[in-house]
């Protein structure tokens, strides 16, 4: 069973979900100016703002102005934790100023004091796919070592701020996205010579690498400062956890699935929950011919700022094989082989309940700390009926069966969490920039051109979902 403090909730992150991206004092972030898209068409990075073009984030679902209403109806759920993020331009505009804008400070203020007075806990990613867009001109983002200066500055004022309201945190949102060329723009924001489509591959695996090594440097020395100046906060980092299975029993096979798992997961969890890179690092960066800065001090950063838990989003499985003719499936950031036994999603992600068991399992085994689903869910087309109610009966489907396997990896011995599910109230793809793939309990009035009234209705989901939370998960 789960454990009698478990945290139900779910997840947000502000680029997709608080809109107002211009507004008391906001700066640009490298998510606005990025357009809508589409499965088959990609969002591109456009450096300005054009008026050619629509910009998903401008108003998104608007949490900016409805944020009391929202968090009342995270309440009504019995929400116990709410996975948010800060925007880094809402307090630093370009990242480079010395002084805070106050009234970003004062809006998180605002929505914290929301969460306690239902007794909901925050739990604050310091950076979702999202940074000052000047930051990404100037500086190319996480390639440049300046950038950790720019960002612990951040750090140390949202740590002194909010100390007495967030307990906990999570370093950077899906840190593993950084090795894949879709990263170079939302996660290492670097920008600085490139216009055009957000998975255009632009940079070389070196200074891939090295970004995401800037990030490492960065997340470990925010854990070290969390652990000597608010000994009260406890701070995980967070992967998208690519499953990955053999396409078959061939032994190579075999080996190029583990392969997988080490490059695509355990390189980056390994650096932050153990503080050191794994010994299959060193023949990873000579195959991919990778050379990198690191210094004497960055080792001794990552060997003493490891997390006190783990974080993970799960949406899928994919297969890894040497069979080049097998038919590919696309996913959250990456692909891989269709594995013949599961069925897709409409975006043609593999639903594979299992793996989310299989994944907690593995993680577990090789760290023992504390774990936390931190994203999960269904994205699909949802449709309001006349009288307003919305059945989105595939979506309890998805959650009822990843639920359930959490429920029996928690029987193995896992300790986890908590469970925030993803886009809780519905927000913008992150892949695609549309609104029409939805995730959440709560639906909002919003569409793909822009229209909407942005009010907020309960689907059938909302309901499913409270009484799971009521019964701690015995309820399924
Ligand atoms: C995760 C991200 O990869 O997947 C979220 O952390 C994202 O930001 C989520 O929204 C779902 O992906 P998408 O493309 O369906 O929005």
């Amino acid at each position: 069973m789960f454990r009698q403090d478990f945290l139900w909730g779910g997840a947000t992150a502000a680029n997709q979900f608080e809109g107002a991206w211009d507004v008391d004092g906001k700066g640009p972030s490298i998510p606005d100016v990025c357009t809508d898209g589409t499965r088959e068409r990609s969002k591109l990075f456009t450096r300005t703002v054009k008026p050619e073009y629509r910009y998903p984030s401008h108003e998104a679902s608007d949490f900016y102005h409805h944020y009391k209403e929202d968090i009342a109806l995270l309440a009504e759920m019995g929400y116990k934790c709410f996975r948010m993020s800060i925007n880094w331009s809402r307090i630093f505009p370009t990242g480079m100023e010395e002084m805070p804008n106050e009234a970003g400070l004062a809006f998180y203020d605002s929505v914290f004091d929301e969460c306690k007075k239902y007794g909901i806990e925050p739990l604050v990613t310091l950076s979702h796919y999202e940074m000052p867009l000047a930051l990404g001109l100037e500086k190319n983002g996480w390639l440049s070592r300046e950038t950790i200066e720019h960002f612990m500055r951040y750090v140390r004022t949202v740590f002194d701020r909010y100390q007495n309201k967030v307990r906990y945190w999570i370093t950077f949102n899906e840190i593993n996205a950084g090795q894949m060329p879709i990263g170079d723009i939302i996660s290492t924001g670097m920008v600085k010579d490139y216009e055009g489509p957000i998975d255009g591959i632009t940079h070389t695996e070196t200074e891939r690498y090295q970004a995401l090594h800037h990030q490492f440097v960065a997340s470990a020395r925010t854990v070290r400062l969390a652990h000597q100046k608010y000994p009260q906060f406890q701070v995980g980092n967070m992967l998208t956890f690519i499953v990955s299975y053999p396409i078959n029993c061939d032994p190579e096979n075999v080996v190029l699935a583990q392969r997988y798992m080490q490059n695509m997961n355990w390189y980056c969890s390994d650096v932050q929950v153990k503080g050191a890179y794994p010994y299959y690092a060193t023949a990873m960066w000579r195959d991919k011919d990778i050379n990198l800065s690191i210094t004497a001090k960055d080792l001794d950063d990552l060997k003493n700022g490891t997390v006190d838990f783990m974080t993970f989003s799960y949406y899928m499985s994919i297969c890894v094989g040497r069979e080049g003719e097998k038919d590919k499936v696309s996913g959250n950031l990456t692909g891989g082989f269709k594995n013949p036994y599961l069925e897709t999603s409409d975006w043609g992600w593999q639903i594979d309940p299992v793996g989310i068991r299989y994944a907690l399992n593995a993680a577990y085994d090789r760290y023992h700390v504390p774990l936390m689903i931190v994203e999960n869910g269904l994205g699909a087309i949802d449709t309001v009926e006349d009288d307003g109610s919305i059945h989105d009966t595939y979506r309890i489907d998805y959650m009822r069966k990843h639920i359930a396997q959490m429920r029996l990896a928690v029987e193995d011995g896992v300790d986890l969490m908590g469970y925030t599910n993803w886009g809780c109230i519905d927000l913008v793809s992150l892949t695609t920039g549309e609104m029409r793939k939805r995730y959440g309990q709560v639906f909002v009035d919003k569409y793909d051109d822009g229209t909407g009234t942005l009010e907020r209705r309960r689907k059938d989901s909302f309901y499913w979902y409270s009484n799971v939370i009521r019964t701690n998960g015995a309820e399924l």
